[in-house]
């Protein structure tokens, strides 16, 4: 069964395509699976950035006004994970959940995951990328305007029926009991906290996920643990010094 799960935020820059791409990574490279990661972000792109270039012969945006077949948008990363990106110039395309779900039916025939990073706010883009999927992973930075963008989110998620995994708290240094405050106003689970580290843009700009480039840095540690929860498996090939490592966090 595939598990088809969208990324979403209520505020941009959060950080969700730098979740997707090293969620996307280490589930194809570090579990073996075969995962495509679709940037549903027609309006302001940046996933194809994260993980390879800026100009892609066919992207999104030509599947969904014909002019391309899906697998002529799927782009191979390094860590096996594939990418279907979108175009910087959104000529007017909007994603819509018809369209959508035509293109997941089509790579769920070959995929274990489908993850879809989705645009910021909760427009017509994102509730339409909502609606094509199974499986919600939220993303936010621990202000107010985030978390309340979070909690209209969830709220949205929770009336279409589908199933919220839980928060990550990215570019945050909290206390546990402030994790716990977050976890009770928002009622939901909170998969990761994620500290703010300069590894995270080195590691985007060099086009290789956190996870991969600095594995043992603070934040590839809270993505592992954020694996974990995704997938109810240890993170393979941990070695004994990030195991010790491990115990102090
Ligand atoms: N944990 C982190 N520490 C430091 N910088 C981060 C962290 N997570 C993301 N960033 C940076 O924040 C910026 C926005 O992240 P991005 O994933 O593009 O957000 P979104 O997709 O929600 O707009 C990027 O420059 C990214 O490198
Ligand atoms: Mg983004």
């Amino acid at each position: 069964m595939t598990r088809v799960i969208g990324i979403v935020s209520g505020k941009g820059g959060v950080g969700k395509t730098t979740v997707t791409a090293n969620i996307g990574a280490s589930l194809a490279f570090d579990y073996g699976n075969n995962v495509v990661a679709i940037d549903a972000n027609v309006t302001s792109s940046s996933l194809g950035l994260y993980l390879g270039n800026y100009r892609f012969p066919a992207t999104l945006n030509d599947i969904l006004v014909g002019k391309a077949s899906v697998a002529d948008a799927v782009y191979a990363h390094p860590s096996g994970l594939k990418v279907i990106p979108s175009s910087h110039n959104s000529n007017g395309v909007a994603v819509n959940s018809k369209k959508m779900k035509e293109i997941i039916k089509f790579l769920k025939e070959y995929t274990d995951f489908i993850l879809l990073d989705c645009p910021p706010t909760l427009g017509e883009e994102t509730k339409a990328g909502i609606d094509s999927v199974d499986e919600v992973i939220i993303v936010a930075n621990p202000t107010w305007a985030s978390l309340l963008e979070a909690k209209r989110t969830i709220e949205y998620v929770k009336s279409k029926k589908k199933k919220i995994l839980g928060l990550v708290l990215n570019n945050a240094e909290l206390e546990p009991e402030d994790v716990e405050k977050v976890k009770k106003a928002l009622k939901v689970d909170i998969l990761a906290v994620i500290p703010p580290d300069d590894n995270v843009q080195k590691s985007t700009d060099k086009r290789v996920p956190v996870i991969h480039l600095y594995g043992r840095s603070r934040p590839a540690r809270a993505y592992k643990k954020l694996l974990e929860k995704i997938t109810g498996q240890t993170f393979p090939n941990r070695g004994i010094i990030e195991r010790i490592i491990g115990w102090f966090d």
